[in-house]
């Protein structure tokens, strides 16, 4: 079996904290008299906590000085925070140890590569933080995805080539980063959404085995040229 690199986000991968990020998002631009759907919120996914406030205020036609901008910015994070304060290990999506724990046992490494500067606190929170290898987070990346920084920076960590690594996605934004850095991306959602992954999962339930096995034993490959 090769040796790949597996590289994980984070918000809506491992965790159902997508929610706790729109919730919070939607209360905070309602505050300030913009409102969004859930179609424009796939826009949000995977960008960063400052790209998301820049977006919402373009839906919004709204202009901030920096001084509240970044006091809205911090009163967003507070809020999502009282969401993951309460998170414990019944908020890991279904079967992601299940994979986990497989790939470890193939000794494959495994690593994150998200966003969000408070990935440490919640894979903390449910658990998971010796899984990883590495940790690529909001607070090491100067490019947010769809740059493909994240995950170029997860396979320098892991010591292998990025077009051995395979990067498992929920957000558009992630998809065009995985893309991007010629990595298998792995889209985990709808179809209709993420339809520029190389294959799209609904959620872990969904990947077998078998489908791990034929990554490491390369009968599994990049299929779309984006
Ligand atoms: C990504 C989320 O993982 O992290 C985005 O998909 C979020 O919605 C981003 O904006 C930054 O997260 P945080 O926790 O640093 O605000
Ligand atoms: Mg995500």
């Amino acid at each position: 079996m090769t040796k790949k690199g597996f590289i994980f986000d984070l918000d809506g991968v491992i965790v159902d904290t997508a929610k706790y990020h729109f919730l919070a998002w939607r209360k905070l631009a309602k505050g300030v008299g913009v409102d969004f759907t859930e179609i424009q919120n796939e826009q949000l996914k995977g960008v960063s906590r400052q790209k998301s406030l820049e977006k919402i205020l373009e839906w919004g036609n709204k202009t901030l000085p920096e001084e509240d901008f970044n006091r809205l910015m911090a009163l967003k994070n507070e809020d999502y925070l009282t969401h993951v304060e309460n998170m414990k290990e019944d908020e890991i999506l279904p079967d992601v140890p299940k994979v986990l724990n497989y790939l470890i046992s193939k000794e494959q490494p495994l690593a994150l590569g998200s966003a969000s500067k408070n990935a440490h606190t919640i894979l903390d929170k449910v658990n998971l933080l010796e899984k990883f290898n590495a940790i690529v987070d909001g607070n090491g990346v100067k490019i947010g995805k769809p740059n493909p920084e994240v995950f170029l920076n997860a396979a320098k960590l892991l010591t292998v080539n990025p077009k051995d690594c395979i990067v498992f996605e929920d957000a558009v934004a992630g998809v065009k980063a995985a893309n991007a850095a010629n990595m298998i991306s792995i889209g985990i959602g709808e179809q209709s959404v993420l339809n520029e992954a190389d294959y799209v999962f609904s959620d872990f339930t969904e990947i077998s085995l078998e489908f791990l096995d034929d990554i490491m034993s390369n009968k599994i490959t990049k299929q779309n040229n984006h």
